[in-house]
């Protein structure tokens, strides 16, 4: 299937490593020019040679901290200088703290909403003008599992990404005239460091090994397994190409039958 994707730039955030390098990889497959983000210089580079060897795309690295404003707004400068306007923003963040409603100070929620929602708030707000101007583009916002089955130990993460389904949705009504597209991932689990992570703290609370904890947690996914990033990545690339163009306003969720609700 010719997605029909060559040649147009995505910039995909918080990239240099799992679920973003997952979706930076099938987007540059797919003959796209591709800027990715993320704080540490040294693993961006590594990231970025690795995509440029294996696609044969032009990719771009720029170092940008999610929850600087000012970080963002010269990341789509950037990309546009370099490659061009953005014509699809794969919306990917850094991960929030961890922790119950007990555990987090005042300053965790207003990190966390930097991080979470307004990061998206300024990203959009940057390469929106630009997608009107050619009449076309994509937004896709990727949030999490919490959006729709909340984490006792993940109050930040189910409670601020919330607002960025508000966003997507209000934005594929404003927006749709202009030839854009808004819609919204829902991911499940993922294998990455930040699951990792997850699965460390989860076996330090219950005593199991951290590999007891992995198998354990894969056994409550009806497929049995964690999602590989390029999973995602199929799914970002299919919502973004012309075959999706009736997409708009959607969540769509990847989780392997994770999540118990039907909506
Ligand atoms: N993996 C899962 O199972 C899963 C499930 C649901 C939701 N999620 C969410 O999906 C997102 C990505 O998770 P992941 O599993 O891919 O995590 P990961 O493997 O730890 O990768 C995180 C990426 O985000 C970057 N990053 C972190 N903080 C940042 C910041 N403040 N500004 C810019 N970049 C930042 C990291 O690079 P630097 O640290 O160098 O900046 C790295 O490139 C997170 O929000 C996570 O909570 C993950």
């Amino acid at each position: 299937m010719d997605l029909g994707l060559k040649g147009r730039v995505a910039l995909v955030t918080a990239a240099s490593k799992g679920i973003g390098l997952g979706v930076a990889r099938v987007l540059a497959a797919e003959g796209m020019k591709v800027a990715i983000s993320s704080r540490t210089s040294s693993d961006l580079e590594k990231a970025r040679v690795m995509l440029e060897e294996e696609s044969g795309s032009e990719v771009l690295a720029v170092q940008a901290d999610m929850t600087r404003r000012d970080d963002l707004e010269r990341l789509v400068k950037r990309t546009a200088d370099a490659l061009g306007g953005v014509d699809v923003l794969a919306y990917n963040s850094g991960p929030p703290k961890t922790g119950t409603f007990a555990d987090l100070s005042y300053q965790d929620w207003e990190e966390a909403t930097r991080l979470l929602l307004l990061s998206a708030v300024t990203l959009t707000g940057a390469v929106v003008p630009g997608m009107r101007s050619r009449r076309w583009g994509r937004l896709v916002y990727i949030t999490s599992f919490t959006l729709k089955q909340p984490v006792a130990n993940l109050v930040l993460s189910n409670t601020v990404r919330l607002g960025v389904a508000g966003l997507s949705k209000s934005l594929s009504r404003e927006l749709a005239p202009d030839g854009i597209t808004s819609n919204v991932i829902v991911q499940g689990f993922v294998r990455s460091d930040r699951m990792l992570h997850i699965v460390e703290e989860r076996a330090a609370r219950s005593g199991a090994t951290v590999e007891e904890t992995y198998k354990e947690m894969a056994k409550t996914i009806p497929l049995g397994r964690y999602a590989e990033p390029e999973e995602l990545g199929s799914l970002v690339a299919f919502i973004a190409s012309e075959k999706g163009s009736y997409l708009n306003g959607g969540v769509f969720t990847i989780d392997g039958g994770y999540v118990s609700s039907v909506f």
